[in-house]
């Protein structure tokens, strides 16, 4: 049986599952893949912290050291930021490696080109994991694009926000108090910024403009805001007429070409698709041309769900390869 070597960079929340997929899963994606996946290198900034018992050995900061393992096939990227993220992703492809990434603010700058290059080399890149966490938006979105046009897509793309809004509403909490249990609980960063200000949810919807359109608007025209101000007092009375804060991301494609976006707090009522998405789930609403109006929903982050559809999307890679399709 062949062993599939494979790299992880970043060895945090992400990178830490995606060791224990690989391990826990070792059995039933030899049965399922017919290969065996092997952690060969785990790229991290400080090599002398422990993270998971009996991985020291695998443990390197040099980039180098990861490029020059033997027959190295796949690199899976969990580090933060664009650089040093992109150049290291760009050397994996140009030694023809396929690479699977969970980096939005990498992948929405530089994405498209990263993809180009992949395709000139021969491999495939893996991002569902950069957007909407483990609602499978971006293998569902490429299927949908094979037949129909996509016009418009609206989403909740960050979860924390969404808590935040939503125990506002149910709970009756400030905005402080809200934040407070969403960094308690782990869903928020301890600079909880990207989240609430509508930084997050404006690069995910930017990897969706990509894909849906191959192109993104000017992002300095996108006007993003956050849910930062936003007030018990408007929540309740929103609550009176019956309709509910949600924090949208939305993209749309008129027919003469044009791309306009914008990210903020938005009020839906009882028929929006997006009313009824509570507490971390994310949803992406899609507008197409045949099928209609298209809404998934699921958990937007996490360890093991995003570990989990970058593994998937390495099965898909292996599946495209051999000609099959492969399901985990
Ligand atoms: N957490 C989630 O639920 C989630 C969901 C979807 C997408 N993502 C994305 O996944 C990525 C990882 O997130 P995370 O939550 O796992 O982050 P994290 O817990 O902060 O871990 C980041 C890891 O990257 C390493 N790292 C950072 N900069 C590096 C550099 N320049 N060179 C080498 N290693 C470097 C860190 O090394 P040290 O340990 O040595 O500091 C750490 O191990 C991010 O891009 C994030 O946006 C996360």
């Amino acid at each position: 049986m062949a062993t599939i070597k494979a790299a992880i960079l970043g060895f945090g929340t992400v990178g830490q599952g995606i060791y224990h997929i690989l391990n826990e899963k070792r059995e039933e994606l030899k049965s399922k893949l017919g290969l065996e996946l092997e952690v060969a290198k785990i790229l991290v900034r400080d090599t002398s912290k422990e993270r998971v018992p009996g991985t020291a050995h695998l443990l390197t900061d040099n980039i180098d050291d990861v490029l020059s393992v033997k027959g190295l096939q796949v690199v899976f990227e969990a580090i933060v930021n664009e650089e040093p993220a992109f150049t290291y992703l760009k050397r994996a492809v140009e030694h023809r490696c396929h690479v699977v990434t969970a980096n939005k603010v990498m992948f929405a700058k530089r994405g498209l080109e990263l993809q180009e290059l992949a395709k000139k080399n021969g491999v495939f890149v893996g991002y569902e994991a950069t957007t909407a966490g483990a609602v499978p938006v971006i293998k569902t979105m490429k299927n949908i694009l094979l037949v129909n046009d996509v016009s418009r897509i609206q989403g909740i793309l960050n979860g924390t926000s969404n808590y935040i809004l939503t125990k506002m509403r149910a709970e009756g909490w400030s905005f402080d108090e809200a934040l407070a249990e969403a960094q308690r609980l782990g869903y928020a960063e301890a600079d909880p910024y990207n989240d609430i200000s509508g930084q997050d949810a404006f690069k995910k919807l930017m990897i969706l403009s990509a894909l849906a359109f191959g192109e993104q608007p000017n992002w300095s025209d996108v006007e993003v805001i956050g849910i930062d101000g936003i007030s018990l007092e408007q929540v309740k009375e929103a609550i009176d007429q019956g309709l509910r804060y949600r924090h949208v991301a939305e993209v749309e494609k008129y027919p003469d070409g044009t791309i306009t976006a914008k990210v903020g707090p938005m009020l839906v009522d009882k028929e929006h698709p997006l009313y009824p998405i509570d507490d971390v789930f994310n949803a992406v609403t899609m507008e197409t041309n045949y099928i209609g109006t298209l809404t998934l929903v699921g958990p937007g982050a996490g360890m093991y769900p995003t570990a989990s559809v970058m593994v998937e999307d390495y099965a898909e890679i292996i599946g495209k390869r051999a000609g099959f399709v492969v399901s985990i």
